[in-house]
């Protein structure tokens, strides 16, 4: 079986990435963010999984605004860097892993969620910044073959919190079908709280993303149920990002352990926050 060892959840602000590729983490309106994330990144260091799932969302740099897939999977063997418009990060490309996806996209298709199928994609910040956090030294190459699982959060109607929720689990029931013994870290990114346009820019709800730090480990279902509308009233219209760690806690146990937290306003215009959880058997943590 492929067996989830821990779920990272991680805001994707672009100007995270920004900091780190020009040396800025140690600048006075940086810092605190960073020394935020070194426990995580700590023990990251100390328990690296053979496989990456990051569910994450594009924004309109590696897929057309005219095709929005509401749910999609990577299938490629190597994936590339997007170019946003002011060259391409630094980093180096992510290497996937098409065997494992390939189970993913069967048992997903089985189970009633019909992924887009990405056999080509380029991967923005929504994907980057997140490795960037969890591996902020990769050098040559990412620490482990990653898997790209693509949500609509950008266009009206995105996913319910609640089919979010149930294709983590279903993704859960996937990996635990696989027929190699291989361990793998999920990353739920994006959020927290934030708004980038319209007559609310600027919004954070620090209460409300004190709430959803506390209940993606204790009671998850509670957030499944909060509706598109109460997301982004309570969030943000970004915000609503959020359900993509919903995604992730889908595919972990019952019972998780917090390894680390940490919460930072602003990061740009967006309250940024990291959750480590350790999903192994109680008796291995
Ligand atoms: C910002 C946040 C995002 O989630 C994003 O995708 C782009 C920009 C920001 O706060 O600048
Ligand atoms: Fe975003």
């Amino acid at each position: 079986m492929a067996e989830v060892i821990w779920g990272l959840a991680t805001s994707h602000v672009p100007s995270i990435g920004a900091a780190m590729d020009g040396g800025r983490t140690e600048d006075p309106n940086w810092k605190a963010l960073f020394d935020g994330y070194r426990p995580a990144r700590d023990w990251l260091a100390g328990h690296p999984p053979d496989v990456a799932i990051v569910i994450y969302n594009d924004h309109a740099n590696g897929i057309d605004l005219d095709i929005v897939p509401t749910f999609g999977i990577g299938t490629a063997e190597r994936y590339e860097v997007a170019d946003e418009g002011f060259g391409r990060r630094p980093v180096p490309d992510v290497v996937g892993d098409p065997e494992l996806s390939l189970h993913l996209l069967e048992h997903l298709v089985d189970d009633g969620f019909d992924l887009t199928v990405f056999q080509e994609l380029d991967v923005d910040h929504g994907l980057t910044v997140p490795l960037s956090v969890w591996t902020p030294d990769p050098g040559g190459a990412w620490p482990c073959p990653v898997i790209p699982l693509l949500v609509n959060v950008i266009q009206y109607p995105q996913p319910t919190a609640a089919r979010c929720y149930a294709l983590g689990q279903a993704i859960g029931r996937a990996l635990a079908s696989y027929d190699q013994e291989v361990t793998v870290g999920i990353l739920g990114t994006g959020g927290m709280s934030h708004q980038l346009a319209g007559a609310r820019a600027g919004f954070i709800n620090p209460e409300f993303d004190a709430m959803w730090l506390e209940a993606i480990e204790t009671d998850p279902a509670k957030l499944a149920a909060l509706t598109r509308e109460e997301l982004i009233r309570l969030a943000g219209s970004e915000g609503i990002e959020l359900i993509m760690w919903l995604i992730m806690r889908g595919a972990m146990n019952d019972r998780i352990a917090r390894v680390h937290e940490t919460y930072f306003v602003p990061a740009s215009n967006t309250a940024a926050a990291l959750a480590l959880f350790d999903n192994r058997a109680p008796a291995l943590r």
